[in-house]
């Protein structure tokens, strides 16, 4: 089985239900407490051991390839103040461990994956929705990745959803189930609630086979008028094994605003430093 060593996250969505805080500042930037939430989703890539991080962006996101860079004045002020460089650590990537592609239209995810095609080669590879915003204790991808070394093949992360809320969602119709690991027979974007095989959604974490660019090159536009990726991995399923891992921790969806607040409250009271005053505050209030 070949190893997963490379994961692309698609960061050129135009972020418009965040407007107008994302007009000029790109969507993964938006920092829950103190952190940007891409820098969540490379720490959960790191831990699962992938090497190399592709960034698929587009017009208006050059904040995240400063954010992974050296911020030279940043670093030579602060030592000279004798300031602690350690937190700015994890936002170091080296050269050989991060590269950039453009997507020059919004024309889905499913076209922004395809743009990595030549960076990804002919390896298996991670996808990281970075506003899918995973707590996890291991993370998401490292839950998947000790999947992947049992069955190998293609895999979905998943959770369940109250059957009302299925249609904002990709939906899989599930097999037969072994722990968290189930079978995925089938998948669907956005079903209407009737028509949904199950209340399982997608929850924007993969590791798909490198077969899935040649399916997406062919690919005609799905729901919204975008190249969906839903759709490119339906095909691989029966060719392909295809497996769901059922996340075992929080999920908060911060490409909404609801979802991204809600996941500032959480972090914030988990937070040993800021806490207490947060949740003293959160004690005044009358929520009636
Ligand atoms: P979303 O569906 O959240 O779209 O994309 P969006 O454009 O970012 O946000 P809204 O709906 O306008 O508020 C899911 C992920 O796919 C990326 C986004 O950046 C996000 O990480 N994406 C989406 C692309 O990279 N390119 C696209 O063409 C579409």
């Amino acid at each position: 089985m070949q190893k997963v060593r490379k994961a692309v996250f698609p960061v050129a969505g135009l972020g418009t239900r965040f407007l107008p805080a994302t007009k000029a500042m790109p969507k993964e930037m938006l920092p829950v407490v103190d952190r940007p939430l891409i820098q969540y989703a490379v720490d959960e890539a790191r831990e699962a051991g992938i090497e190399q991080m592709i960034f698929v962006t587009g017009r208006g996101k050059s904040a995240i390839e400063d954010h992974f860079d050296i911020a030279f004045e940043l670093e030579r002020t602060m030592s000279d103040r004798g300031k602690d460089l350690s937190v700015l650590e994890p936002t170091r990537l080296g050269p050989g461990n991060c590269a950039y592609v453009r997507q020059q239209e919004p024309l889905g995810l499913g076209h922004a994956i395809w743009c990595a095609r030549d960076i990804i080669g002919d390896e298996p590879f991670a996808i990281f929705l970075p506003d899918e915003f995973m707590v996890g204790k291991p993370g998401c991808m490292k839950q998947m990745m000790d999947a992947y070394n049992q069955v190998g093949g293609n895999l979905i992360s998943v959770l369940e959803v109250p059957h009302d809320k299925v249609s904002s969602y990709g939906v899989i119709a599930p097999g037969k189930a072994q722990g968290n690991i189930t079978q995925v027979m089938g998948l669907v974007e956005k079903p209407k609630v009737e028509d949904a095989p199950s209340n399982l959604i997608i929850s924007g974490r993969y590791i798909l086979q490198p077969d899935v660019m040649r399916v997406l090159e062919a690919q005609e536009k799905g729901a919204g008028g975008e190249i969906q990726l839903t759709d490119a991995m339906a095909q691989m399923i029966g060719k392909q094994p295809f497996h769901a891992v059922t996340f075992d921790g929080d999920r908060y969806d911060c490409g909404d605003k609801a979802g991204f607040i809600t996941a500032n409250i959480a972090l914030a009271l988990a937070r040993p430093d800021i806490g207490p005053s947060v949740k003293a505050w959160l004690k005044t209030i009358n929520l009636d």
